[in-house]
């Protein structure tokens, strides 16, 4: 993020687009990149050492919707409320969500007739957000997108995005956005994947193109800090397997909520941000690796049936890290019309509709949704009473 040398700790290999689900019927080849990881020793952000040019993942066919889960729609609508409630109560207030999607949270704040702007740059999602009767702009967020906007609408209250600022390199273009919007004691709130729970849980699936960042609150509020800003609150989510919420203002605006020292301090004594904590981490990530291949193979050597549930794109990570085809993973269930149909990317698995996994059967069913499984164990309880067991990978390969 500062520009200084990365020191890189895990090399997940040639890797395509996790959210470039194949036709079964096309005929140019994947856009491949290497997927590794690395640490700034000087800002102790952890990022990607390479970067995809954003438009060849998010363009008019990106397929990922977010209201596919009942969690996070009830999740999203609680933001939208808390919001309403405490930050979007002066006159006219507005509020600028970047990386909207199919507008999970901004339907909420659109029925409340509070102003909002969805910025969504990928075009089929942006529309489902515009059918919900939610303003939204085509277009990535950044600098000179912002200081047309404050023209445009005046100050915003607040910019919110979530699983969306770690998915942007360019993070000077963004502060520099950000001040150009934000109105003088507002707030910028985002939420994304935490390393403390990448670390803790091994859930290296988290790592992938779109995941360009994964954030701590030591690099996030040295980030913040750098831009002329401060990090005056954090809160720990369960959702998406373990997140931070992050309230940011500008430098001096906000008193500072003592979570922040608290989670500053649980990180310092953790070595969060040390190569050596980093290396472990990548040494366990090689060990779960063998554990599920070993496994797969094991499975499929016993005339076993395998499939995976939830095309998620971090299940491209595993995949294709752990060279998982459809030879050992016959199929993949997903609600998502986009991904139904086509090939998962790199590694070929078909991707089919939900409702062909009460005919199927299958002996097995690989968890790639693995941060919905309260959620699809309650949906899918027929699989486990006629026998079924779930394979998880996180934080250990497991059948329960
Ligand atoms: N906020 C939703 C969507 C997350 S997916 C949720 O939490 O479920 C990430 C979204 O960010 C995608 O829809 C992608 O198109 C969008 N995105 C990527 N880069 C962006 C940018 N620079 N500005 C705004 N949105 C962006
Ligand atoms: P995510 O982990 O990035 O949210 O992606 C979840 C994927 O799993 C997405 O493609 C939708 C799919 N899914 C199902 O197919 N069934 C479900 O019950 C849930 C929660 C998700």
């Amino acid at each position: 993020m500062c520009g200084a040398r990365l020191e890189e700790f895990l090399d997940l290999g040639r890797q395509p687009l996790s959210d470039a689900f194949v036709p079964p019927d096309q005929d140019g080849e994947e856009f491949f990149f290497r997927l590794a990881v690395g640490l700034c020793p000087s800002c102790s952000m952890v990022q990607l050492t390479e970067e995809v040019p954003r438009g060849r993942m998010f363009h008019e066919d990106y397929p990922y919707l977010s209201s596919g889960s009942s969690v996070m729609r009830e999740h999203f609508e609680g933001v939208a409320r808390r919001l309403l409630e405490t930050e979007l109560t002066g006159s006219d207030p507005l509020v600028v969500e970047i990386g909207c999607n199919d507008g999970v949270m901004l339907q909420t704040v659109a029925k409340a007739g509070v102003r909002h702007l969805g910025v969504e740059p990928s075009g089929g999602v942006a529309a489902r957000a515009q059918e919900r009767g939610i303003d939204v702009r085509v277009a990535f967020f950044e600098e000179e997108l912002a200081v047309a906007l404050r023209a445009e609408l005046g100050p915003a209250t607040v910019v919110y995005g979530a699983n969306t600022l770690c998915h942007i390199p360019y993070m000077d273009s963004i502060f520099a956005g950000v001040d150009a919007l934000l109105a003088p004691g507002g707030v910028f709130v985002f939420e994304d994947p935490y390393l403390g729970d990448i670390v803790e849980k091994t859930s290296f699936d988290q790592i992938y193109d779109e995941h360009f960042y994964l954030f701590s609150a030591t690099s996030v509020s040295r980030m913040a800090e750098h831009f002329g800003f401060e990090l005056v609150d954090v809160e720990r989510l369960e959702v998406h397997g373990g997140e931070v919420r992050y309230w940011i203002s500008r430098a001096g605006e906000r008193s500072v909520s003592p979570r922040v020292s608290e989670l500053l301090a649980e990180e310092e004594a953790r070595q969060l941000g040390s190569l050596a904590t980093l290396q472990a981490f990548a040494a366990a990530v090689g060990s779960v690796r063998e554990d599920l291949l070993a496994l797969l193979q094991r499975l499929s050597s016993e005339g076993r049936t395998v499939a995976g549930y939830g095309a998620t794109a971090k299940s491209a990570t595993v995949n294709n890290f752990c060279g998982i085809g459809p030879d050992l993973v016959a199929k993949v269930y997903d609600t998502t019309p986009a991904k139904q149909g086509r090939l998962t990317p790199g590694t070929h698995i078909p991707v089919v509709p939900m409702d062909e996994l009460a005919a199927d059967r299958p002996d097995h069913l690989l968890l790639y949704a693995w941060n919905h499984a309260e959620e699809i164990k309650a949906k899918e309880q027929a699989f486990s009473a006629a026998g079924g067991r779930w394979i998880t990978y996180v934080p250990d390969v497991r059948i329960t």
